[in-house]
């Protein structure tokens, strides 16, 4: 079994209201999480030669992982997002039909995830409740404190300042999710909606 991750390469277009340099510099801390995820195993490995000695290391970095691990897996849902450019939700599909459900129109799921995000920092996470049968829109702190146990992401928003601090004061925030939500390819996201939905 190998541990071993390999950072993906996005294929990204250019994208209104965020610029090229600041997804490079954003992708370049997105390596940084997959090569920390590969260096605690490896790490973990050396230390295991001796586990009463290491046990609390061990532990220590366990608990690290979910940080590392997490980073690497949510900025892959975020640029994976924006390949492709930027497409309209299709009415048709079961994305769309479960939003209008729970929200009434997506304009109205689009202000209120808005309004969420205007209020935080961290990731702004759209979950689906397999159980609930309904959404979620929840803050993860860093990369791991606030995720909702076995939900699956539909759409993961990179809010940490690095995300927009190349084109925007925190007081313009507001642009880049904008600029965000416009860009995504919401046939990608909708796609990702029917697989966790099967
Ligand atoms: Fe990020």
């Amino acid at each position: 079994m190998s541990t071993h991750y390999e950072a993906h390469t996005f294929t990204i277009p250019e994208i209104t209201g965020i610029s090229q340099k600041q997804i490079d510099e954003h992708i370049k801390l997105y390596e940084g999480y997959v090569k920390h995820v590969n260096l605690i195993y490896t790490e973990l490995m050396e230390l295991g030669h001796d586990k009463e000695k290491n046990g609390h290391l061990m532990q220590e970095l366990r608990r690290r992982l979910g940080f590392e691990f997490n980073g690497m897996r949510l900025h892959e849902l975020y640029f994976g997002d924006l390949e492709g450019g930027a497409k309209l939700i299709n009415p048709d599909s079961n994305l769309y039909q479960h939003i209008k459900v729970q929200y009434g129109d997506f304009e109205k799921f689009r202000a209120e995830f808005a309004s969420i995000a205007a209020r935080g920092s961290g990731w702004m996470i759209l979950n689906w409740d397999p159980v609930g049968a309904r959404f979620h829109m929840n803050w993860v702190t860093n990369h791991d404190e606030g995720q909702l146990a076995t939900l699956p992401a539909i759409i993961a928003l990179d809010f940490w300042e690095h995300a927009y601090m190349v084109d925007y004061t925190p007081g313009d925030k507001g642009k880049y999710l904008n600029a965000y939500l416009d860009a995504l390819n919401w046939e990608s996201v909708a796609k990702r909606f029917d697989e966790v939905k099967k």
